[in-house]
Parts: structure tokens; sequence; C-alpha cells
């Protein structure tokens, strides 16, 4: 057995000695009695985009794709079902449910047979599990000559029902009608089939399917265990809904949050831009149906204690792609600072103030306690920062408290960013947003970088990044240089306040963008090795930093890589936090010193996250390859010995007293 196989073994962690032949044991000495600067509470946090089908056929928990026949494609995922019967099914957009969702589904039966209707196919299959309850429900109406019911039937591969229910009553007029179907059996790739059982005519649209048991089991809710993995990153913030599709492609492609709260039959859909970003990743059938919209971003962060970072379109389409960039004129950007403001109402407003209301009607009268808003995504030049004045006077009149986020741009070395905190030297910013899609070593390179930021500026949100391998996969060694990495954010919790690995989530087969924090399919979800990372981060926080040295690291060891370490204090548990990543191919010894600290516990804990080599990496299959796995600390003092596993990140926590 080799020592790291023999390390990984123990269930209890001490000291070893034998180490030192290998390097000289660097030591990291710990002043507990000089507390550092504060850590923000939103230090680690989340992004969230619609990107890779993160939201609809991802987090979103609706069954049925193309709900409401609004594709392009108005009949995608849908397919007629005759079954002995006769008949025809059309799009129509004559008398439409609402103005904002056009079209619908008439189906005209001259014989119903066995039932005359529409499968979905829902998102490549719809999962369903033995016993489980999913909600149905339609708009439906129908001519006089229609004297039967609708049957809602689950059906596996094969077309044998694993569950159905009836709805009755339809009439001339638009109605919603809802059912619960049980699913008799499991089945991974189901349908949906919608049927007509009389001759007549039959209108559909909003046809939807929901599991019962979404997260919290709220209703038009999210897939809980995707849900649960967010919450497990314990996020200090969630920004959303991104990224570029803030920004849209075109005018009426961008992201308004007003389009996406209410009665979601009343949400019009919109197409969503990573359809066709990416040339060799199209996506044509790539919808928003903000079903996931802005009340159910502000309440999955009431649920998972993440404070709200929503971002707004400030007048821009994307700068990136395509590159004629829209422009709303400054003299009609009325409207779009209207929405910022509103939706410091519609977040924070009483219950009786006009958006407050918006909100307290679908179900929530209390505030969201709102404190952020970000002006844009990567935007740049003078045209952002003539839009970006006109949104920070506006908003800081009336809500001097909201802190305002401003963008940086899309690099962090290039002209476009220069550009940016130049501008910062006599334009407000309370927080400038910077992001670095790079290789693994650019993460090391880049350790003392906001030791060089001038503290009286503006804040730093780390607010994308991700360690971009030559491969694009997520592999140990990536989450090592972006934990090293944020070892430094740490340090420099005075300059920098917030950090997001980005993108979030990816749907195995529906990726436009690689490399990504979870991996998901209809059934089953997996951590990559940076989600534990981030996790480790996230869950071990600390309050406040402890000033550290780290002496006489074994020069070869320098040349190379070398420990990455910070430490932290958490007030509440009364315990010094250290986290160190060893990026080399062996283990390392290290002593560390608890210097002028109280008393010290003899026993801590350790979690450590390392696997047998740093390509490893986690699959659906294998979703815990690389994930952290905890043993008790023996032996801990005022000065005492680790080992430090190769390749890996560890968390050492301690019960000491600190401080003066
Ligand atoms: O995270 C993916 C994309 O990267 C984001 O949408 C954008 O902000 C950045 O360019």
């Amino acid at each position: 057995m080799n020592l790291r196989n023999c390390l990984a073994g123990l269930a209890v962690t001490t000291l070893l000695g034998g180490l030192s032949s290998l390097h000289a044991q660097p030591t990291l000495a710990i002043h507990a009695d000089k507390p550092g600067v504060a850590i923000s509470p939103t230090m680690h946090g989340i992004f969230f985009e619609d990107i890779n089908y993160g939201a609809d056929g991802g987090l979103y928990a609706e069954l049925v794709q193309n709900r409401s026949f609004e594709h392009r494609e108005n009949l995608y995922a849908w397919s007629k079902d005759s079954r002995g019967g006769e008949g025809e099914m059309k799009v129509e957009t004559d008398d439409p449910l609402n103005a904002a969702n056009k079209h619908y589904l008439r189906l005209d039966v001259k014989s119903a047979g066995r039932g005359f209707g529409a499968a979905n196919s829902g998102f490549g299959g719809i999962a369903v599990v033995k016993d489980d309850d999913y909600l149905f429900s339609v708009h439906a109406r129908c001519d006089e000559a229609f004297k039967g019911s609708l049957l809602a039937s689950l059906e596996d591969e094969k077309g044998q029902p694993i569950g159905q229910c009836r709805l009755e009553g339809l009439s001339g007029k638009w109605g919603r009608f809802t059912g619960t179907i049980k699913a008799g059996q499991t089945v991974e790739k189901a349908h949906l089939a919608v049927l007509a059982t009389a001759s007549g005519r039959v209108d559909l649209d909003m046809v939807s399917l929901f599991p019962r048991k979404t997260w919290k089991n709220r209703p038009n809710g999210l897939r809980a265990d995707l849900a649960k993995m967010l919450a497990d990153l314990k996020p200090g913030f969630m920004r959303f809904p991104g990224g570029c599709i803030v920004e849209g492609m075109d005018l009426a492609n961008m992201y308004r949050w007003k389009d996406t709260i209410g009665d979601v039959a009343q949400r019009p859909q919109n197409w969503n831009r990573w359809m066709i970003t990416m040339k060799n990743a199209l996506a044509p059938q790539y919808y928003q149906t903000y079903g996931l919209g802005f009340y159910e971003y502000f309440q999955l962060c009431e649920d998972i204690g993440a404070t709200p970072l929503p971002i707004l379109n400030c007048g821009m389409t994307c700068q990136f792609y395509p590159k004629d960039c829209k422009l709303i004129p400054l003299d009609q950007l009325g409207p779009f600072v209207q929405d910022a403001l509103d939706l410091v109402e519609f977040a924070n407003g009483p219950a009786d103030s006009a958006w407050g209301a918006r909100r307290a009607a679908m179900g929530h009268p209390e505030p969201f306690n709102l404190k952020y808003i970000g002006i844009g995504n990567e935007q740049w030049h003078q045209e952002y920062f003539d839009r970006y004045e006109v949104f920070y006077k506006a908003i800081k009149a009336k809500y001097p408290d909201i802190v305002l986020i401003t963008t940086a741009g899309p690099g962090v070395d290039d002209e476009k960013w220069k550009f940016a905190w130049n501008k910062f030297k006599t334009v407000p910013a309370d927080i400038v947003d910077e992001h670095y899609y790079r290789p693994p070593q650019w993460f090391y390179d880049q350790i003392g970088r906001y030791e060089r930021y001038d503290r009286k500026g503006p804040k730093v949100f780390a607010g994308e990044y991700a360690a971009h391998a030559s491969n694009r996969h997520s592999t140990l060694a990536c989450a090592l240089a972006e934990a090293a990495f944020l070892t430094s954010l740490v340090k420099n919790a005075d300059v920098v306040v917030m950090s997001s690995y980005a993108p979030l989530f990816a749907k195995v087969g529906n990726t436009q963008w690689q490399p990504d924090l979870i991996w998901f399919d209809n059934t089953r979800v997996c951590g990559t090795p940076s989600y534990y990372a981030h996790q480790l981060f996230g869950v071990h926080k600390g309050d406040v930093v402890l000033t550290m040295d780290m002496k006489g690291q074994d020069e070869k060891a320098k040349r190379n890589a070398q420990i990455h370490a910070v430490a932290t204090y958490d007030k509440a548990a009364g315990e010094i936090i250290i986290k160190a990543v060893n990026p080399t191919p062996q283990a390392m010894g290290v002593t560390i010193e608890l210097q002028g600290a109280g008393e010290v516990a003899s026993q801590g804990r350790a979690i450590v996250l390392t696997a047998d080599s740093a390509e490893a990496e986690n699959t659906l299959d294998k979703p815990t390859n690389v994930s952290p796995k905890e043993s008790v600390l023996a032996g801990v003092s005022k000065s005492f010995r680790y080992a430090l596993p190769a390749n890996s990140l560890t968390v050492l926590r301690i019960k000491a007293a600190v401080g003066k």
C-alpha cells in the first residue's frame, strides 16, 4: 500500500514524522492572537444561468417540453396520438389563451377511437418514480359538439399506461383543469398523452406535468435533487439569471424580469440565446419558459439561505456575440431604469405597494430582503458607462442602501478591463464583477493578484471563473487550482467580497459550455471535484482571517507548485479552520503552529478531498469518486505536524480560543 492509500484508509488522522525525508517541511505559523480582516457572509456564492439546460429541462421541474406551443417549431416534442381514432391536430392562434401565449393546440376529432390526442416526449423522456404523484394541468376549451372528457395518460416506452387522470367539464371558454397521476411504475423515458374521448373540437394550452415532490414541495417548483445540491454548497449569495442571457442577442431577446412573474400562463416565452451562441453546440429547441422566474429565484435564495443577487439588463445586448451590440438610446433608457426601481419594490416593498402587492399575490407578503443588484453583465467601454451611471444615480437616489455591482468586462488583463478600472477612479462603483475562464496554471500564477488592489477602491466580485483544462474536463487538478486561488481570495477578504464558479449546471447531452460545477440527467446528479472544493470553502468559511506565515518551503517544491493555505476563525463554533492545498504528486508534511492561541483541543476534524490521480473525475455512475472524507484529527497541540496528502485540499477544524 502506498503512503497516500495508507493515509486515505486511516479513520483517525494523526501526525506523521516519516515524511521529512521527502521534503523540508514547511511551517504554517498561524497568529491566533491576531485576527485579521472580516470575511463577508457573501464570500462564496453561486452563479445561476439558464445555459446547458440549467433551467427548463433542468432545475425547473416541469416535465413537459414546449408546454405552450410557443417554440418556433410549434409542435416540437409533440406527436399525434390516434389510437384507432381519426382527426387532425394543428397549432392555432385565433382567440388565444392570452396575449402573451398566442399559440395553442387544436384537436379536431372525427372519431375518438380509444382516445385521440397528442403525446409529449418531455425533455428526452419523462422520468417517473413508482408510487409518486404527478400534478397534471391544462388550459382547455371545446366546441358544443364535444361531449367527452380529457384523459391524461402517463405511459412507458411501449405505450403501456402507468397512471392516468380524467378531466371533465370542458366548455366553450378557456378553463384550467387539474388532476393527479400516481405512477404505477418507475420509468425513465415515459411520455404523456392528452386524449379527447369523444368527437368534436378541443383546444389545449399550457399542458403541464410536475412531480408533487419538488424542492420544499412548492407548486411550479424545482427539482429537489438539483436544488439540494445548491443548498449543500451553503452559498452566501445566488446570482441570477446570468450571464450573457441577461443581455440577449437582440432587443426582444433581452431578459426583462417583469416577463417572468405572475401566473405562469401569462409569462411570454423567450428563446434562449444559447441555442445559437456556440457554433459547435447548437441547440435549436432551447427556450426559456420563464416558469423559473424572478419570484422563484428569490424563493430559492430564501430557501437555501443565499442573499439574492439579480443582474439586470442595462440597455445593451451582448457585445461578445453577436458583435453588433444593440443599444437602447440614452433618452429611451427610462423603462430599463424603472425596471430596476420596481424590482426593489417587488422584492422589498410592503405588501400594499404596487409591486410588493404582486409579490404578496404570488404567496410571499414578507419582503425578500434584496440588498444587491448587478447593472449589466460583461459589458464594456463608454457605451456601458454612459448607461451604468444613469442606473447608479437613479437607484442610489431612491434606495441608497442597495449595493450595486458593475462590470469590468469579460477579461481581467485586457484593454476593456483596464478601461473599466480607469473609469472607477472617477465613476462611483461599489463592487466590480471580474470574470476569468483560464487554464489551471493561471490560477496559481494569480495568487498574488488581489494583494495589488487598492484597499480604498471598489470591492471585487470574482463573479465567473473556472479552471479550464485543455480538454475542458472537470478534474481534481482543476478543483485544486481553483481552491488554491480561493485561499488567496479569502486572504484578501478586505477587497474580495463575493466569488462564484460558472457555469453552475450542465445536462448530459445538452451542453453549450464546459466545464461546469454540477452535471445531471433526468434522474441523476453529480458534483464535479470543483463542486466539492467549493463546498468545503462554503461550509468551512469562518468569519475572520487569521494571519499566517508560511516558512521553510522546500526550494524544489517552491519552483513547481507549493502549498497554498489560509486560516480563518469560526466564532460560533470557536474553531480555527485551516484550508490547505497540496497540488503536488507527493504527500507533504507540514508543521502547524497555533501561535498565541488560548486553550487548544487535542482532537479536531480533518476533511480531505483527494483521489489517486490529479486527473480523477466524477461521473453520474461514480458521482462521489472524488469527494471529501472526514476523519478525527488526533494529537493536536499548539505545534503539531500533519501530512497533506498528494493532490489534495484539506480542511482542519480545531477548537481553540483566539484573539486578545
Ligand atoms: O458562464 C458562461 C458565460 O460566460 C456567461 O454567460 C458569460 O457571462 C460569460 O461569458
